[in-house]
């Protein structure tokens, strides 16, 4: 039995009415196992449903009209989420009507939550709840029904991202630096708070390397007093400059530890040693999702980021720089796909680090043309004649990793969870993001 089943398993044993639940079994009610058997490989290694792998997939995936995926994990549907930041609704969309305080024009209007019984529904802290991936994650989270505590100390996130859910009674946000300790009484906890783009990682190194250590070790000690479930967000920069490709978890990098971007890869490398240290000496219930580049609506596009420079540089009709010759590798997941990895983890039983990532592959100067494309395509919807970029070189960065792909075979092993979005619908999407965030300033 492979353990994606054993996980399986056990949820469905949980289903069996019991008087008083345990923590173990709560968690295990909490998430719709159901759709776990999307992409669930079956005995021969086959995907057994819709929802399949796209890279090495022996089935199609199920498709909406326009070629996205039709199951988002925790039965939110895609339009519900695109509500939230997607064109056509306004920025942000339904939380225009939103205020936690006055409503001179009737209660306010808030995105569909589930309603969980009392068992199902968790308290819930996400650490760099207002940055890009957490934001994404709060919203899954309270749509799924849970109450939802974000803090965050706004250094590159934004209350923006999350306004749509002030005052909504699920719903806290905090003002807080994770460099600091806290404490609340919560089940289970995403620690994501940490700046994840150079620029801003090397802006304050001292103070990114006081994220990694300070900042998971304050959610650590949370974690254990009020027992509950950890997760760290690490990332793909603990491989460093890989001497193997594609990447798999066993593997311990290759990594400058006195280099620039060291406070960062170094700070994640700590924050693991950090976590597995409260696994063993005091029995704290951790998971570790290493994460490879993402990218989605609500990236700050000032951040220098890949994917959100060359989109804005697209966008601009400004040359594309590309550091390098172009010929580096990366392999980009979109953000949807990552949500649903990370909350497949948490509600796993499995303890070891997980690649959550998608393994299709691009040199930088393929993902630039498919980029200028895109938005030649998608000004040309809005009869919008832009100039079309051009793509220039420059010097290569200290440090660049060359090659950069996951193995994500542990991930759709244990996990039953494999990429569900080719990077160019992802990208048609933050495209249009990025246009409309363009005509509104
Ligand atoms: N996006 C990616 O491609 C990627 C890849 C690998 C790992 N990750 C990890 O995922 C997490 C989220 O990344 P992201 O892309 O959303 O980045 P982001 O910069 O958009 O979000 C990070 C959030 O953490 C907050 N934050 C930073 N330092 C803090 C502190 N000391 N106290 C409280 N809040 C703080 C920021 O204000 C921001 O809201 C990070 O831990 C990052 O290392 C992201």
């Amino acid at each position: 039995m492979s353990a994606a089943q054993q996980i399986l398993g056990s949820a469905n044993m949980s289903e069996s009415p019991a008087q008083s639940p345990t923590s173990g079994e709560r968690n295990d009610r909490l998430w719709d196992m159901s759709s776990f058997r999307h992409g669930l490989p079956d005995e021969g290694g086959n995907s057994s449903t819709a929802g399949a792998p796209v890279a090495g997939a022996n089935s199609e995936p199920e498709k909406n009209d326009d070629g996205t995926p039709k199951p988002m994990r925790g039965g939110v549907s895609l339009d519900t989420m695109r509500s939230l930041y997607g064109p056509g609704t306004g920025f942000g969309g339904l939380r225009r009507s939103n205020s936690s305080v006055v409503y001179p024009g009737g209660p306010p209007e808030f995105p569909p939550v589930k309603k969980l019984n009392p068992l199902q529904k968790k308290r819930i802290l996400v650490s760099g709840g207002a940055g890009f991936v957490g934001s994404h994650l709060v919203d899954r989270l309270m749509l799924m029904g849970h109450d939802v505590i974000a803090i965050d100390n706004y250094f590159t996130g934004s209350k923006m991202n999350l306004a749509h859910w002030f005052g909504h009674p699920n719903f806290e946000m905090i003002r807080h630096d994770v460099v600091d300790p806290i404490m609340l009484e919560v089940d289970q906890i995403y620690h994501l708070a940490c700046p994840a783009s150079p620029v801003h990682y090397q802006a304050n190194p001292v103070k990114t390397l006081k994220t990694g250590f300070f900042g998971t070790y304050n959610m650590l000690g949370l974690a254990k007093r009020v027992k509950a479930r950890f997760l760290l967000t690490s990332t793909s920069e603990v491989y460093g400059d890989p001497e193997e490709h594609p990447q798999k978890e066993t593997y311990w990098g290759h990594v400058n530890c006195i280099g620039p971007r060291a406070c960062y890869d170094e700070g994640k490398r700590v924050a693991e040693a950090l976590t597995y240290s409260y696994a063993r000496q005091d029995g704290v219930d951790v998971r570790v999702a290493r994460i490879f580049n993402t990218f989605g609506p609500r990236m700050n596009w000032h951040d220098g980021r890949v994917v959100s420079n060359f989109i804005v540089q697209a966008l601009k009709g400004d040359d594309i720089t590309i550091y390098g010759d172009g010929s580096a590798t990366r392999s980009f997941q979109y953000v949807h796909d990552l949500v649903d990895g990370l909350i497949a983890l948490m509600e796993s039983d499995y303890t070891d680090p997980v690649n959550l990532g998608n393994p299709e592959e691009y040199t930088i100067k393929e993902f630039a043309d498919m980029i200028v494309e895109l938005v030649n395509e998608h000004r040309a919807r809005y009869g919008d004649a832009g100039k079309t970029s051009t793509v220039t070189y420059l010097p290569a960065v200290a440090d660049d990793p060359q090659r950069r792909k996951p193995d994500t075979t542990r991930a759709k092993e244990v996990l039953g969870w494999a990429p569900q979005w080719a990077a160019v619908d992802g990208l048609k999407e933050t495209v249009a993001y990025f246009y409309q965030m363009m005509h509104q300033h």
